[in-house]
């Protein structure tokens, strides 16, 4: 029998209620809550069969445990499926989805979430709320920390490689995992950064840019999606038909599993839609087949699929046979989601303590992490200063050079930073030189700021001693070292889910402890962990050196310390623009063209800001994306196309670029590809990524890099509404560019006709 005759038949058998409780899916608060719960008996749920899936558990005893209750509690022996917010790595913590951008590479990406897989189904856990795709341009918004930037083609590739490495190529493989591409759609558009709020965008940008990663998702096998928790163009999204059942499922093909946001329809009444039960019934219509922990559904659906919902004051009329016939089809999805994964089988074929036991934090894994690093790692100035001199004496100075606690970074839910080696460690075992390890100063000073990061636990403690005296002593160390090494940033809860800031130059006491530090004559390199881009307009001016490594996982010290110590090169490119200042967010490459151009520096009745100096760029930052030095220089040949006139749609445009290293260190650059198209039907940005290749060259060596650019890289979307963008192609002038980032460009030009 099929998975969906299965299904079928198992539907026939089931009444209105047990399928309103597979709509159900709560946590099983064993972790710490992201929301406000309506319900904890998750026990007496299980027992009258009104659950569909549980996430957050946290061992496999407890998996197991859960099982055995839903078993005995469903007329079916329907089973719980089990489902956790594994971001960026679940025991093994890698760098933040933010740094893993800046890897440009995809091969890493598959191989992280293959390992994430690894070690979650070895607890019992066969679906992962990942990978977050949500394209973020304003570093102000605390959850650019779990995107892989700014740019739609990057995070395409991330998509893809993601869910490819969760999934395999087996459903039922005891090692794979059902991704979840989250939070659809435009969540990452909030209005001034602030977490929740709302988004506006022209359909052009919602289909061509924040829709682009879910296509290239689904595309890849996607088994699920998350819905977000924004009104997109005054419509909130967990009630937004027209984007779920239009686009996601009419146009994009998705055929798998939609879940609510935790708490997601019952906001809908806060969005001002109406009460509880017009939202359940809205929430179901539009698409969404699993409620998380509002429990509208289990409260309101059975009185609708008796009695429809008609609300005249706000247009809505849904009949009873609707509702049943949409909670048949959620249903249906829950259920094959089970069926495909073999849970019918055998519900307990997941939990396997041996399996878990020998999957966490596997030596292999620990490594791979640890690689990550280097991979992530963007070197944003280097006066020579780096490598550290082998022998040389050290002052690490910072609140975060011996700390472990801040470590993981935001959504490591499952990671346990006691298990992390901080920066102080990892540099005594790779440095020979003596280290004099100092604190400097506090993360940050205002102690109510302090309480707000301390959420989860506290990881920011404010110093008995006064900002005088450990300044003081750690001018004194740096007075006494050949180099300084300063360790600044972020808490770990300064970014992520809630930590919008106004602010996003580094915290006061840092930046006054830098500037004692920079007096001090020895050399400077600042190391510096964050979630998000900050405004280091001052620190570049003050620094000998900036390597910027996120927040970096489990493996922190030991993989900074390869980059610092020359061991690695760093080779991440940014994957997000960095402003100057906050003023200027939110920041991207992909500036349109304005009537009045930005002409590079200030002028009046141009583009531009009066008070930002000429040597930074207003629309595209301080550092633009895909920026980044390695430890050795690489020069580009001129490019060439193999042909410069094409002609018809299966034409390919070739570029060849010859890229030398003409350095000392074996290095790895990032080649990047982007097209312009000069003159369309609409604004178009001036330029975008189509390809970037990771090569590594040794000293003196050089490489070809070919880029094949078809048709389809040409096209942009435009419409008038929604549902009617389409990938429009004009023939004529395009610019194929390629480079190092996406300011330092070679363009060739290339005529297509049609
Ligand atoms: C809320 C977050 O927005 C989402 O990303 C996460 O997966 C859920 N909570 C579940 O923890």
């Amino acid at each position: 029998m099929s998975d969906h005759d299965f299904v079928a038949a198992l539907l026939q058998r089931m009444t209105l209620a047990e399928k309103i409780g597979q709509l159900n899916l709560l946590s099983a608060g064993e972790g710490p809550e992201t929301g406000s719960p309506a319900v904890r008996n998750v026990q007496g749920r299980l027992e009258a069969g009104q659950l569909g899936g549980l996430f957050g558990t946290k061992s496999v005893r407890s998996v197991r445990a859960w099982q055995e209750i839903a078993l005995a509690g469903s007329a079916h022996g329907i089973p719980l499926f089990f489902a956790e917010d594994v971001i960026h790595g679940h025991r093994t913590i890698f760098p933040l989805p933010i740094a893993l951008g800046c890897a440009f590479n995809p091969q890493l990406w598959h191989d992280v979430a293959r390992v994430a897989a690894i070690e979650a189904s070895a607890e019992g856990i066969n679906h992962v709320y990942a990978p977050m795709i949500d394209i973020a341009r304003d570093p102000r918004w605390g959850r650019i920390a779990e995107s892989p930037g700014e740019d739609p083609y990057l995070a395409s590739r991330y998509a893809e490689a993601m869910v490819k490495g969760f999934e395999g190529d087996d459903p039922t493989a005891l090692d794979t995992v059902v991704s979840c591409l989250k939070h659809f759609i435009a969540y990452g558009a909030a209005v001034g950064g602030r977490d929740y709020d709302n988004a506006s965008l022209s359909p052009e940008d919602t289909i061509g840019v924040y829709a682009e990663p879910f296509r290239a998702g689904i595309a890849a096998g996607a088994g699920s999606v998350m819905g977000s928790f924004n009104a997109l163009n005054k419509r909130p999204m967990h009630a937004h038909r027209e984007m779920i059942r239009g686009w996601l499922r009419g146009k994009a093909g998705f055929e798998g599993l939609m879940v609510a946001d935790y708490t997601g329809i019952m906001e809908l009444s806060a969005h001002g839609l109406g009460d509880r039960e017009t939202v359940a019934g809205l929430a179901l219509i539009a698409g969404i087949d699993m409620d998380m922990m509002g429990e509208d559904y289990l409260n309101h659906l059975p009185r609708l699929a008796k009695e429809g919902l008609s609300r005249p004051e706000s247009g809505i009329e849904i009949s009873a046979a609707e509702i049943c016939s949409a909670v048949d089809e959620a249903c249906g999805r829950v259920l094959l989601l089970k069926k495909r994964i073999g849970l019918f089988d055998d519900p307990f074929r997941y939990c396997d303590d041996d399996r878990a036991a020998k999957a966490t934090l596997a030596p292999a894994h620990r490594r791979l992490a640890r690689t990550s690093i280097t991979e992530s790692s963007v070197l944003l100035k280097n006066d020579g200063v780096l490598p550290l001199e082998p022998g040389s004496r050290i002052a690490m100075v910072g609140a975060a050079a011996d700390d472990r606690t801040n470590l993981l970074g935001t959504w490591s839910v499952s990671g346990d930073h006691r298990q992390a080696v901080t920066l102080l460690e990892g540099l005594h075992a790779a440095h020979d030189g003596p280290i004099t390890c100092v604190k400097g100063s506090d993360i940050v000073e205002d102690p109510i700021l302090a309480d707000r990061l301390n959420v989860h636990g506290q990881t920011v403690f404010l110093d008995t001693r006064s900002a005088t005296t450990m300044i003081d002593e750690a001018v004194a160390a740096a007075r006494a070292a050949h180099v300084t090494v300063a360790v600044v940033g972020e808490a770990r809860e300064a970014s992520g889910e809630c930590s919008s800031l106004t602010d996003i130059t580094l915290p006061h006491p840092q930046r006054v402890l830098i500037e004692a530090l920079a007096a001090t004559g020895t050399p400077l390199v600042l190391v510096v962990k964050a979630g998000r881009p900050l405004a280091l307009e001052q620190e570049m001016k003050l620094a000998d050196a900036v390597l910027f490594v996120w927040f970096t996982g489990t493996e922190a010290g030991h993989g900074v310390a390869d980059i610092l110590t020359g061991e690695a090169d760093p080779s991440g490119r940014l994957a997000a623009s960095f402003p100057a200042r906050t003023g200027q967010v939110p920041v991207h490459y992909q500036a349109e063209s304005t009537g009045r151009p930005y002409p590079g520096r200030f002028e009046k009745f141009k583009t531009g800001y009066l008070d930002l100096p000429d040597t930074i760029p207003a629309a595209t930052g301080l550092f633009p994306f895909g920026f980044g030095l390695s430890y050795t220089r690489f020069s580009y040949s001129k490019p060439t196309v193999d042909e410069a006139r094409l002609k018809g749609p299966d034409a390919v445009a070739v570029l060849r670029v010859t890229v030398t290293n003409e350095g000392e260190r074996t290095g790895t650059e990032v080649v990047q590809l982007y097209i312009s198209d000069p003159i369309a039907r609409i604004t178009r940005p001036m330029i975008e990524l189509r390809g970037f290749e990771k090569i590594t060259l040794q000293p003196g060596m050089s490489r070809e890099v070919v880029f094949h650019v078809a048709r389809r890289d040409l096209a942009y979307a435009m419409g008038e509404s929604l549902l009617d963008v389409e990938w429009v192609w004009d023939p004529g002038v395009f610019v194929l560019r390629v480079g190092r980032n996406s300011r330092d460009l070679q363009g060739i030009p290339i005529h297509w006709d049609a």
